[in-house]
């Protein structure tokens, strides 16, 4: 897969979702599905979108023991799903459990990512909380190399990280970044953004891009310009 414009779908409900995604009549967009619309719909609204023929990307971030996190990904590998993600925090050997789980009878398998620190932590918080006392930037790179070292395909990152983990990681190392608005667009609650544009510039692979699409007037003509900025 090259690089690509990711809707996220956080609506509530299967027909908000629906409704939306029914706009698009000419290409279909890859989806961002997260834990509110999969914990209301279940499985099934991953398999409706999955049929009318768009690439989805699963945000359910697994944490647990590494038995738990392979029986669960087996189940999520089974929807066909194209990009799935984990904690990193949840150490070596639960993401190599993750990625045997994933791993189907013919070999083929969805993309699995981590997630390093969450960008809602902060160094004050991450050394309060969980006692980390390195610097978050050095944190993050090291969960970075440890997902790929265990056999990750990437990680979620900010587009600021997305350089920084492809010279520690390298360039096949994915960074899927959300954060992402238009230069003349709202920022809303996202404090530290990029234009698609920019965000193309600095390497990133995949643009999460939720609000600046899902609240535009026009969504189709705010995807489509999302993708001319970002694929080119
Ligand atoms: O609407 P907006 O473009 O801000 O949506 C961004 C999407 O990416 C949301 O689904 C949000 O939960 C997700 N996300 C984020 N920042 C992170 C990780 C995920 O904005 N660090």
């Amino acid at each position: 897969m090259g690089r690509d414009v990711i809707v996220a779908c956080d609506f509530a409900s299967k027909e908000d979702t629906l409704n939306f995604l029914d706009k698009f009549t000419d290409k279909k967009p890859f989806v961002k599905i997260g834990m509110e619309l999969f914990y209301a719909e279940g499985p099934d609204i991953v398999k409706e979108i999955k049929s009318r023929g768009h690439k989805i990307f699963l945000d359910l971030k697994l944490h647990d023991i590494p038995n738990t996190v392979k029986k669960a990904m087996a189940v999520l590998s089974r929807l066909d799903v194209d990009i799935c993600n984990l904690h990193a925090a949840g150490a070596t050997d639960m993401m190599k459990a993750a990625l045997e789980g994933l791993t189907r009878a013919d070999g083929s398998r969805p993309l699995l990512i981590a997630v390093t620190q969450l960008t809602s932590t902060d160094q004050t918080s991450m050394e309060r909380d969980l006692l980390i006392k390195e610097p978050i930037d050095k944190v993050v790179m090291h969960y970075a190399l440890t997902a790929k070292n265990a056999g990750l395909d990437g990680v979620v990152c900010s587009p600021l990280e997305a350089q920084k983990v492809h010279d520690t990681c390298g360039k096949e190392f994915l960074t899927v970044t959300p954060g992402v608005r238009f230069a003349d667009g709202d920022i809303g609650d996202q404090k530290r953004v990029m234009t698609p544009e920019q965000a193309k510039k600095i390497g990133s692979d995949y643009i999460v891009v939720g609000r600046p699409i899902t609240a535009a007037s026009d969504p189709v003509a705010a995807y489509n310009r999302c993708c001319e900025e970002f694929i080119g």
